[in-house]
């Protein structure tokens, strides 16, 4: 439905291993992937906590990825200069917490960087309607955020065809991209959606074929494969 960007596997830093999270964003690298989906969670928002900003700069240090940040936090405003710093090349922010989020999504665009915007899964498709125009992503989140590992929520299946459909209606041109029990299976079907942009923790990081399960979510395996 109204595709307009090839399809980006984004492997979620929070289902490798946490004892060495250079490791698991090498074995992205090397897969020939390039983005990498970092959550960054605060206790509040949602509650579990993750990393901060010194993970990203370490991990930019060594590794030159599409840094995919995922700010789950209730005061997402207060930490965009520090992940922008640290090498963030997306920032996603969710829409419920009461922040001045226009301006957030402003100061996300002035660094030049990526603006994302996020909503959970009981969170009304309509709560965006103001921001979209401010945007180069919109992440469905397809569990309650907080935990990998949870299972695919169907029922947001719908709001990705909102999203998809007001994208379309409107000329707009931000990514759809999609987060939380991510598989083969059911990337597929968000796809037929309008989702372009997957995050995968659990299923990608367990793969015992991961270019094939690269392949299944974002078609052609990559050429420059190292492992
Ligand atoms: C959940 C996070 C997700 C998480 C997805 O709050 O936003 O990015 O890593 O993990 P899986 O793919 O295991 O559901
Ligand atoms: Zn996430």
């Amino acid at each position: 439905m109204g595709h307009v960007y090839p399809d980006i596997l984004a492997p979620s830093l929070l289902a490798g291993d946490h004892g060495n999270l250079l490791e698991s964003a090498r074995l992205v690298k090397n897969l020939g992937l390039e983005w990498l989906h970092v959550d960054i969670m605060d206790g509040h928002f949602v509650p579990n906590l993750t990393f901060g900003p010194e993970t990203v700069a370490a991990l930019d240090r060594e590794l030159r990825l599409f840094y995919d940040v995922h700010l789950m936090l209730e005061r997402p405003d207060q930490f965009i200069d520090a992940f922008a710093d640290a090498g963030a090349d997306a920032i996603t922010v969710h829409v419920e917490p009461g922040y001045p989020i226009a301006e957030t999504l402003k100061r996300i665009r002035e660094l030049e960087l990526f603006a994302g915007i996020s909503l959970k899964p009981a969170t009304p498709a309509e709560t965006l309607l103001p921001f979209l125009g401010q945007v180069d992503m919109v992440l469905v989140m397809t569990v309650e955020p907080g935990f990998g590992g949870q299972s695919f929520l169907p029922g947001m299946l719908s709001k990705i065809e909102t999203v998809a459909q007001w994208r379309r209606a409107r000329g707009l041109e931000y990514r759809i991209e999609v987060d939380g029990g991510i598989n083969e299976k059911n990337a597929a079907l968000c796809r037929e959606a309008g989702a372009d942009t997957f995050v995968a923790g659990t299923s990608f990081f367990a793969a015992a074929d991961k270019p094939a399960f690269i392949r299944a979510i974002q078609g052609d395996a990559p050429e420059n494969l190292t492992e």
